[in-house]
């Protein structure tokens, strides 16, 4: 039996914060990522799990994801500290059969819990399993700089949203048809927003967090940061777009190009000059 951390969704998992990382996407301890374990998987690590610690509180119920077992960020840790570190950052949790506690099974070493955003990305894994038809595995949250500055600016509808960035790029209505929702600024870490979270995910595999950040959903480890990158790149477009129609206050006429022409002595085509 190999080590947990040869596992390859292990492998994967941490290649993906990087990924994140080195998009700028998790500052300091921003972001969090969860995996649902595949039963072989569980079978996989089982030999190397840890006894069974105590059972803890989830903060909400998740009846439909009752056994499950999941890879996840642990609170307070840094995604840049992952690659390094893993069993220190990451912890495998199972759920009870109620799906309302969850205990540890490997990871953590350093001490310390999963996620606070445990809460949403569990009623994010509960309603994307039922609605995938148990396809979806992977829950992301990021930091991502320029969808959170199209918070402060656009207006928080899912429509609106969904329209601007699937205008900025023509593989954006490819790459998430269904659109994509919005909800207003919320204490970020408990029940209330992973309720109004997962409610988003019934109809979308994306979630935008005003003022905070953005939770995407997806098969595997490559669609799901592949979305979460497509919406992110999309947003970057819209923000250029948007400052250069800000317009110039000053700017190199037509007669500077002109007198620096005579000048230098070189021949500037008028076609090239004039603006239409
Ligand atoms: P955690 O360190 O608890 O995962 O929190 C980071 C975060 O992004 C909260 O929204
Ligand atoms: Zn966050």
């Amino acid at each position: 039996m190999m080590n947990i951390i040869d596992a390859s969704f292990v492998r994967g998992f941490v290649k993906m914060a990087d990924d994140g990382f080195k998009q700028g996407w998790h500052e300091r301890n921003g972001g969090n990522l969860s995996y649902r374990l595949k039963t072989e998987e569980v079978e996989e690590v089982k030999p190397r799990l840890n006894c069974p610690g105590e059972w803890l509180p989830i903060g909400t119920n998740v009846p439909g994801l009752a056994g499950d077992y999941f890879l996840v960020t642990g609170s307070g840790k840094y995604f840049r500290n992952i690659i390094d570190n893993p069993e220190a950052c990451i912890a495998i949790i199972e759920l009870d059969d109620k799906g309302e506690n969850y205990r540890i099974r490997w990871g953590l070493v350093e001490g310390g819990t999963p996620t606070s955003e445990l809460p949403t990305h569990l009623m994010n894994h509960e309603v994307k399993k039922k609605v995938t038809h148990e396809k979806h595995r992977v829950i992301y949250h990021a930091h991502t700089t320029n969808v959170i500055a199209l918070t402060f600016v656009l207006p928080l509808s899912d429509e609106i949203f969904t329209r601007e960035l699937w205008e900025m790029a023509t593989e954006c209505p490819v790459v998430f048809p269904d659109g994509l929702g919005v909800i207003g600024w919320m204490v970020p870490g408990g029940r209330e927003i992973a309720i109004e979270t997962s409610k988003l995910m019934e109809k979308y595999d994306v979630a935008i967090w005003a003022h905070h950040g953005m939770f995407c959903s997806g098969e595997d480890f490559d669609l799901t940061f592949g979305l979460m990158h497509t919406v992110e790149k999309s947003a970057e477009i819209l923000i250029k777009v948007m400052s250069m129609n800000s317009g110039k206050n000053q700017t190199i006429t037509e007669d500077n190009l002109r007198d620096l022409a005579k000048d230098f002595n070189v021949n500037l085509p008028e076609r090239f000059l004039y603006k239409k």
